[in-house]
Formats: C-alpha cells, sequence, structure tokens
C-alpha cells in the first residue's frame, strides 16, 4: 500500500519505511549507485538504489523515463550539500528496498520537463503534456476555483441547475454550432452559446437565484483569450438591481482571490464605458498602466495639417495622444516596429513628437519639439498638445488620427505595449491586480457592414430607466444596465438586468429590425413565458477559463483546459472534427455538397 505521494515525503518520515508510487522522472547512474526522481501528482522524491540490494539494483538498472513503480525504502537524510531547497522532499531521500514495475513505458515524445515545446507538440501529445508541473498546477488551481465558486454561491443561497446543451439558437451573436437530429430529418438542435434564455425561464419558474457551471459553444474567430468550447459561471438573480448583482458577483470574485492566492482585490472601482473609451480607447481597460489618452479632437478641427484634420472632421474621427514618459530614448528602429504594430490594427501611420525642451515651443522641428510633423501644426496647437498631456522634457507624444474605431484599437494596444515592455522602468506599470467594474454600456452598436444596429450585450438587455424613448428616436445614445468585470485588461466576467416587460422588449427588437416574425420563430418560447409573470431578474456570467489563466499567469487559456482546441478549432489529440461514414450521414439525412473547401475564417 502506498504510504503517502512521492512529493509528500520529507523530514517528518525519516528513519520510516515509505511506499511510494509514481513515474520515473528521470534516472541517473552514478557509477555504481542509481539514483530515480519519482514523480507523482504532488511532486518529486529522490530514490537511491545502491548495488547492496542487488534485485532492487537490476530493477532500476532496467528503469527508463516515465516507467510506473512501487517503491519501498527507508527516508535518511541527504548528505550535506546534495539538498534541493525547490522540493518538500528535498532534505531526504528515500534508500530503496524493494522496486517492482507497475508498468513499462515506451520512450515519451518529449521530456517532462522540456522547455520551449510548440503548442502543437504539446496539444498532439496532451497526455504527457499534463504530465508537466505547471499543468497539474494550473487544473488543480481551476479546480479550487470552481470550488471557491461553489462555497461561494452556496451561502447565498444559488442552487445549481443543469440546462440542455442540445437546444436552440441562444442570442449572444456568434456562429453556432448546430447538431443534426436524425429523429428529425433536416432539422437541428444549436449548441448552446450560454445558457442565457433558459437562465431567465428559471427566474420565471420562481428559482430566484440559480448558478451552473457549464460548456457554452461558439464557433467564432479564436484567440489567446477565446475558444470555441468554454465555461462559464453564468448566474441570474430575480427581484435584484444592477448595484445589488455587482455586489454578490464582486464579493465572489474577492473570495475566490483571498481563498485560492491569498489575494485582497479590494473594492472594485467602476467607470464608465464612455471614461473608458475615451482615457484608455478599451472596454476593457488595463489599469496595471497608468498611461491614458489626450483627446485632441477639437484641436484639429482648426489646424491644417490633413492627416489631423482629416481625422477630426470625419463623423466618427478621432484624434488623440499618448504620452510616454522618458519616451525621447526611443531608437528610430523602435518608431519604426510600434509603427508597423499600429498598422496591424489598421493605422495608417504613427505620428509623434520628442519632447527635448517643453519651453522652447516653434514649428522647428529642430528645435524644442523634434519631430516630422511640428511644422504641419500651428503654435497654438502645439501649445495645447503639451498643456494637455502635460509633457515633460525627456517624453515622447504618439498620435492616432483615424475613425474613433482605428484609433482607440491601435493607440490602446500601443498602450499595452508600451506600457508593458516599458512601464515598469519607466514608472507607468504596476504588477499588480487591478480589477474594476465598466458600466453604462451603450445598448446598441453600429455595424457598418451590415447597415444596422446591433445588441451591445445581447437583445434582452434592459436600457437603462427613462433611455426607453430613445432606442426609437436616438439608439446610439441608449444606455443599458449592462456591467462588465474587468481584470487587467481582460473581460472576465459581463451581465446585465433584463426586459421583463413586454413593451419594452418590443422596442428592443424594433430598433434591431428583428421582425416580430422572427422574435416568436427564435425566441418565442422565452417571450410568451415572460408574459407569466416574470420577476424582474438580472445576472452575470464569468468565463471561468479566462479568469483561471489570469490567476495561473498563463500566456493562454489552453494552459489552463486539460483537451483545448488549437486556435483552428481542432483537437490535436483525437483529431476532431473528423470526417464520417457515408452511412453516418445517410441516417442523418445529410449529404455532403462537395469535398468542403476551408472557410477564410
Ligand atoms: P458574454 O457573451 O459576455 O455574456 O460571456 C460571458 C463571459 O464569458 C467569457 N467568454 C469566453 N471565454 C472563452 N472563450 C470564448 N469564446 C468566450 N466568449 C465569452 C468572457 C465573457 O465575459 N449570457 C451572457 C451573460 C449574461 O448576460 O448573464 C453571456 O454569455 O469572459
Ligand atoms: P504623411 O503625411 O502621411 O507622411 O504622415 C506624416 C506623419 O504622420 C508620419 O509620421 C506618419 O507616420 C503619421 N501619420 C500618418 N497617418 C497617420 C494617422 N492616421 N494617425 C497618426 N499618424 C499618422
Amino acid at each position: 500500500m502506498r504510504t503517502d505521494y512521492c512529493g509528500l515525503i520529507d523530514t517528518r518520515y525519516l528513519d520510516q519505511m515509505v511506499t511510494i508510487k509514481g513515474w520515473v522522472h528521470r534516472r541517473r547512474d552514478h557509477g555504481g549507485v542509481i539514483f530515480i526522481d519519482l514523480r507523482d501528482r504532488e511532486g518529486l522524491v529522490q530514490v537511491v538504489i545502491d548495488p547492496d540490494t542487488p534485485e532492487a539494483f537490476s530493477t532500476a538498472d532496467s528503469c527508463r523515463n516515465e516507467f510506473v513503480l512501487a517503491i519501498t525504502g527507508l527516508v535518511r537524510r541527504r548528505p550535506e550539500g546534495t539538498t534541493n531547497s525547490n522540493l518538500v522532499s528535498g532534505e531526504i531521500e528515500i534508500l530503496a528496498k524493494q522496486i517492482e514495475i507497475l508498468n513499462s513505458a515506451t520512450t515519451p515524445p518529449f521530456q517532462i520537463d522540456e522547455e520551449n515545446l510548440s503548442e502543437n507538440v504539446r496539444l498532439t501529445n496532451r497526455v504527457i503534456d499534463l504530465r508537466r508541473p505547471a499543468m497539474q498546477r494550473n487544473l488543480r488551481l481551476r479546480y479550487r476555483v470552481a470550488m471557491g465558486v461553489r462555497n461561494y454561491l452556496d451561502k447565498q443561497g444559488f442552487i445549481d441547475v443543469e440546462t440542455p446543451m442540445l437546444t436552440r439558437s441562444t442570442p449572444e451573436g456568434a456562429r453556432d454550432y448546430l447538431v443534426p437530429s436524425r429523429v428529425h430529418p433536416g432539422e437541428f438542435f444549436a449548441l448552446p452559446q450560454s445558457p442565457q434564455l433558459f437562465k431567465q425561464l428559471l427566474m420565471v419558474a420562481g428559482f430566484d437565484r440559480y448558478y451552473q457551471i457549464t460548456k457554452c459553444f461558439r464557433d467564432e474567430d479564436l484567440r489567446a483569450d477565446r475558444q470555441p468550447e468554454f465555461t462559464q459561471i453564468d448566474l441570474e438573480t430575480s427581484f435584484l438591481n444592477e448595484n445589488e448583482i455587482m455586489d454578490i458577483t464582486e464579493g465572489m470574485a474577492r473570495h475566490i482571490f483571498q481563498d485560492v492566492l491569498n489575494v485582497d482585490l479590494g473594492e472594485f472601482p467602476r467607470m464608465t464605458y464612455n471614461d473608458a473609451m475615451y482615457y484608455y480607447g478599451s472596454d476593457k481597460p488595463d489599469l496595471r498602466v497608468s498611461l491614458q489618452f489626450t483627446e485632441l479632437t477639437d484641436v484639429m478641427k482648426t489646424e491644417e495639417f490633413k492627416v489631423f484634420r482629416g481625422a477630426a472632421d470625419m463623423p466618427n474621427g478621432r484624434v488623440v495622444a499618448l504620452r510616454v514618459p522618458g519616451g525621447s530614448s526611443l531608437s528610430r528602429k523602435d518608431i519604426d516596429d510600434y509603427t508597423q504594430f499600429v498598422a496591424i490594427y489598421g493605422a495608417k501611420g504613427l505620428a509623434y513628437i520628442k519632447v527635448n525642451d517643453a519651453s522652447k515651443i516653434t514649428n522647428d522641428e529642430n528645435s524644442g519639439l523634434q519631430s516630422p510633423i511640428v511644422k504641419f501644426l500651428s503654435v497654438a496647437a502645439l501649445t495645447e498638445i503639451i498643456n494637455r498631456t502635460g509633457a515633460q522634457n525627456g517624453d515622447i507624444i504618439f498620435f492616432g488620427a483615424d475613425k474613433a474605431k482605428v484609433v482607440n484599437e491601435a493607440i490602446g494596444a500601443l498602450r499595452i505595449k508600451i506600457g508593458h515592455e516599458r512601464g515598469e522602468a519607466g514608472g507607468y506599470f504596476v504588477k499588480a491586480w487591478r480589477p474594476l467594474w465598466v458600466v453604462d454600456f451603450p445598448m446598441f452598436e453600429y455595424d457598418e457592414d451590415d447597415d444596422r444596429w446591433t445588441a451591445c450585450h445581447h437583445p434582452f438587455t434592459s436600457p437603462k430607466p427613462g433611455h426607453e424613448d430613445l432606442m426609437e428616436t436616438n439608439p446610439g445614445a441608449c444606455l443599458a444596465r449592462a456591467y462588465d468585470m474587468v481584470l487587467n485588461g481582460w473581460e472576465i466576467g459581463g451581465g446585465s438586468v433584463r426586459i421583463h416587460r413586454a413593451d419594452v422588449q418590443e422596442k428592443v427588437f424594433n430598433a434591431l429590425k428583428i421582425t416580430p416574425e422572427e422574435q416568436q420563430n427564435k425566441f418565442g418560447f422565452l417571450l410568451d413565458n415572460l408574459k407569466f409573470g416574470a420577476p424582474p431578474h438580472g445576472g452575470l456570467a464569468f468565463g471561468l477559463d479566462r479568469l483561471v489563466t489570469l490567476m495561473c499567469g498563463a500566456e493562454s487559456i489552453r494552459d489552463v483546459i486539460a483537451f483545448p482546441k488549437t486556435q483552428r478549432a481542432q483537437c490535436l489529440l483525437t483529431q476532431a472534427p473528423n470526417a464520417v461514414d457515408e452511412k453516418q450521414l445517410k441516417e442523418l439525412n445529410l449529404r455532403l455538397r462537395q469535398k468542403a473547401e476551408t472557410p477564410s475564417s
């Protein structure tokens, strides 16, 4: 019988016989003595096998990496100078008396402690990859977060109710994953993009406080923080307003961080969506970086410089400055690199001014302000730029001028990049947890490609009291009772107070140009049931994968999911998705149109 985990054997066990079971992490032959580091989920322990135990010695001699062993031996102190303070077991070693090979192993595709493996190799050999201590740590932290959530919500009176995976399309606005029905030829289930509609129905049904840790499916473009199949901590409450919902969920985030990381997140500041866009160009500002935008659109409306004036005069144009303290030491090449970087976001250039002497504001590019653009700007505008940004000698000021969307994305991304690269030395980055709420989101955003308004959150989100009529008269100005929780630049949760009145819901659908037939077809089951005395209700969903990624300090959400998909939405381990038999297709009444081409996005 195993007496304890390898990684937990320490000086408490000195002079005791122990039995451990695990994998050969490393085997070293030190001329006459064999060392095996045996690994289990708790870590490593060093085992010494000397020729005095010939049977154990010859077994050890035949062991290779990743063999599975049971070892019985005596715990003794490691000799002076050979202790390892990185290991719990670092002061002891086990002198083997008996070794049993429980299973052999073929040579693994890589060593467990190999670094810089490509992600493709890791995902193809995910089982071996999961043996790595970092992955074990990540998944255990994930489990502790989930337990923290359950404990907290249970105490707050929430109950876990499961909702279907085979269902109708839900309104989160991504593409659906569809499942063909065999029983109903030509008809399809959609996998849920979230439990949104069901959780609202549970409120109508009187459950009052619901939660679920559940899978959601969205066929959308993937990035480091997105998976086609991801997990939400989804919750909904009745009779609470947005402040009460934010209090409960903020309390949950604080509880988890305290419980799992022993970190006090403190009270979350709240920022309006407008302020977030105005100062950071983002609805999920990374507040670890203290750099802010300076608005210049108004100043540039009377300037001759085409690049700035053109943007200032556009209906959706914007001109901003980003002041970087100490940035005048940036080289030509640094600036070129940043220019290429903002081009990814559609910026057509990256104008800059190096502030050599803020007291000498002239159009001479070799005077106080060093820049190819000062000759195009009036001294009044240059003075305003220096005053508004508060620039000091030695700073650099970058400029973005374009449609607001391009400026916000490009200069917003530049802000983060420079903040992370140079901010710690420059005093404008703190290594810390910086949570916040972003509130007062707009109800709608304009989709230029489709020439119509779409719901910013989803169409069941309630407008702010008093904003109902704006939906008709000025949809762009209508604010929603929606809120996002943001942490270090990631949107980790989002929710809203819902509409519970039929007349308001109708106005939203009208604004979104969803016809009554479409409403009934898509959401009829919700709308019909909202009529049976729906209580005021609202909720929020956290992205569990994102939350855990941040808490682990991982780079990508794929590092906190046991069996994730690649950026191209494939599972390299199982090679899914895959072609299926003609017979299966026939049963489902499906015929492939042609050998499918890979979609462009
Ligand atoms: P939303 O669409 O904002 O809201 O999703 C909630 C949270 O889920 C996470 N998330 C994702 N995580 C990984 N991969 C993805 N593809 C992905 N998409 C979203 C984010 C996000 O904040 N039903 C509403 C919630 C509500 O109103 O209560 C909803 O799903 O962290
Ligand atoms: P140009 O007149 O195009 O040579 O641009 C003059 C300067 O303005 C260069 O430094 C460009 O990088 C910069 N620039 C051009 N377009 C933009 C833009 N949309 N936003 C910010 N800077 C720009």
